[in-house]
This record gives C-alpha cells, sequence and structure tokens, in this order.
C-alpha cells in the first residue's frame, strides 16, 4: 500500500494519483468481506470514533458507524437535537468535548463551509493527535462521498480491477443542482484527477458558467494541485445535447433548503428538462449507468421506475459501496496515525 500523508480529510483537492490507488484498492478489498456475520477486522481496536452531525444524514453518518464498527472501533454517536448546543455551547467546544473523552477520530458533517478544516486547525494549535473526516460542510466538500461514487464508477467500468485508470478518457455527465452541492464539487476533483472530463448540465441558475474553470485552481491553504494532468469540465445547459457524449450520469438533489433566493421557479419544467427517465436515455449512444448520492427526490431527478430499474440505476450499489469506501478512509487514517 502507498504511504498515506493525509492526518485529516477534509478536501480531494490536495489528493494525488496514489491517494486516489489505495482508497480504491482498499475499498475492493474491503468490499469483497463477507457482508453478514459478526465477522470484524481488528484495525481499529481500542480507538473511538466520534460521529458529529450537526446537520442531519442517513446513508454517511450510519455508514461511517458501520465502517467503523466493521474495524472493531468503538463508535460514539452525537444528536445534535438533545445536545448542549441548545445550552448554548459552540460547535468547536462540542467537538472538543468528545476529543477530551478520548475520540481518536471525529467524522463531522456541518452546514457551514470550513467547520471541519477549522476543528482540525483547533485540534492541530492544541497538539491533540485526534484526526478529522469532513462528512460534508455547507456547499464546500464531501470526500468520502466522492471517492465512493468514484469507486463505484471504476467497478462499473472494470469490475475486477477497479483503479482510477478505469475513468482514463470517459465522459461523465453531471445534472442538477450543481451550485449548492459539495459532492459535485468532490466529485469533480476526483473524476477530473483520473484523467475523465466532466459535462456539467443543469439550468443557468444553478450551472455557473465560472464552474468550468473549477478544478484550475486548489483552494487556498492546500499548496499546488498534486495531479500533473486533469480531464477538463464542459458546460451544457441542454440534457439532450449531453446525453449523447456521456460514458455515465450523475443526478444531484435539488438542494431547496440551501436555495437563499428564488433560483428555481418552476420545478415541473426542471423535471420536464433535466429528470432522468427511460426515455431520455434513449439518447445516449450506449446503455450508461445512472448515479445519484442520495437522497432522491423521486420522480424529480429521476423518475420512479429507473430508480428502480437496477440494471442501470447504481444508487442502491453507491450507498453499498459507502461502507467499504469509509472502512478504507478509517484504515488509512489509523494506519497513519500509528506511523507517526
Ligand atoms: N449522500 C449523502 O450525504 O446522504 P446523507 O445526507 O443521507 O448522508
Amino acid at each position: 500500500m502507498n504511504k498515506w500523508n493525509h492526518r485529516h480529510i477534509i478536501d480531494l483537492a490536495n489528493f494525488s494519483q496514489r491517494d486516489y490507488t489505495s482508497v480504491l484498492e482498499l475499498t475492493h478489498r474491503f468490499r469483497s468481506l463477507p457482508q453478514s456475520g459478526a465477522r470484524k477486522l481488528p484495525a481499529l481496536q481500542g480507538r473511538l470514533v466520534a460521529t458529529l452531525f450537526f446537520e442531519p444524514s442517513t446513508r454517511t453518518r450510519s455508514s461511517f458507524e458501520l465502517a467503523a464498527r466493521k474495524l472493531s472501533a468503538d463508535v460514539q454517536t452525537f444528536n445534535p437535537s438533545s445536545s448542549s448546543l441548545n445550552k448554548g455551547e459552540t460547535t468547536i467546544d462540542t467537538a472538543l468535548t468528545y476529543v477530551a473523552m478520548g475520540a481518536d477520530v471525529l467524522v463531522v458533517r456541518h452546514r457551514s463551509t470550513n467547520v471541519p478544516a477549522q476543528l482540525a486547525a483547533a485540534l492541530e494549535d492544541a497538539g491533540k493527535r485526534t484526526t478529522v473526516l469532513n462528512a460534508g460542510d455547507g456547499l464546500h466538500s464531501h470526500p468520502s462521498q466522492g471517492l465512493l461514487d468514484l469507486y463505484t464508477l471504476a467497478h462499473h467500468f472494470d469490475p475486477l480491477n477497479p483503479s482510477p485508470i478505469c475513468l482514463q478518457n470517459k465522459k461523465i455527465l453531471i445534472v442538477g443542482d450543481i451550485l449548492h452541492s459539495r459532492v459535485a464539487r468532490s466529485n469533480l476533483w476526483a473524476i477530473t484527477a483520473c484523467g475523465a472530463d466532466v459535462i456539467l448540465c443543469g439550468p443557468p441558475s444553478l450551472v455557473p458558467k465560472d464552474f468550468q474553470a473549477f478544478v484550475e485552481a486548489p483552494p487556498p491553504g492546500l499548496g499546488p494541485d498534486p495531479i500533473r494532468k486533469r480531464g477538463k469540465i464542459e458546460i451544457e445547459h441542454k440534457l439532450e445535447k449531453a446525453l449523447p457524449k456521456a460514458d455515465a450520469v450523475m443526478a444531484l438533489r435539488l438542494q431547496q433548503e440551501r436555495m437563499r433566493e428564488n433560483l428555481l421557479s418552476d420545478i415541473d419544467r426542471y423535471q420536464r428538462d433535466y429528470g432522468l427517465n427511460h426515455e431520455k436515455l434513449n439518447l445516449c449512444k450506449q446503455p450508461i449507468p445512472v448515479l445519484h448520492p442520495g437522497p432522491v427526490n423521486r420522480g424529480i431527478e429521476i423518475s420512479s421506475s429507473l430508480l428502480e430499474d437496477r440494471s442501470i440505476c447504481l444508487v442502491e450499489e453507491q450507498v453499498r459501496n459507502g461502507i467499504p469506501t469509509r472502512m478504507a478512509l478509517l484504515y488509512l487514517m489509523a494506519a497513519s496515525e500509528s506511523a507517526t
């Protein structure tokens, strides 16, 4: 296994080709383990993983907790609605409380961009060894989702050897609310790093022009881009023009809870223009898989019948792959921690 240099996982903008290879290799190994029965790996025995979700989640929190347990870690779940946040305690002080109780890993989701990064910096300043895994912050980043989507795509293209190379020269279409999507941002870093091009599609209000240059400059503080040559990003507002070029399509949820202005006045029209269904997929040159990170607005982003068509739709597969992907991340972080 390649050397792992990430003490915290906040963003995919600073992931190298070797990092993607390590995560996909390990995910594939963990995915091949029997899923049922009491068998656990001892890798995280004696470690405490705390899941601090200040924003709702079904998939990410549960799969991080299952992943941690499968690696024999102890797991502590934080429930914001019954916590001392309601008495005025800050997010950072809440997190530091879990560190004081012995947490080795904090898995953090927050509605505000940069909370996981601020927390990681606070821990470094305090000389703590606890690591932070970003489970989704505001519009910024959702690295474990980007990695499980990458694994799902690679596995679709080469089920026996799902590696970053499987995506080379492919075109991945991402359709929907790009503007508010941290999943889209993490996927842009991951997919272009593997040499695939991305087509972003949706109404102009949800797919601003500046996304075309999204991967050209890593965010401040992350250093130079470790990827020598990335795939390109193209914007196409008409789905019927984008679909014939795509090797896979990922629909994204309309994030109405994050829309501050009336960016979308007509949901029926959105569904007509950008909702995926079997009929629209007939525009593709060949059968292509459909992904969605979930939760799905059923019948809006994807028709019910397409969502339930397991021969095309990989949504369940993505959920399943979330567990071994998160096992891989926890394992790599624990391994790097033991080495330091
Ligand atoms: N995809 C995703 O982050 O889902 P949850 O909000 O259910 O965790």
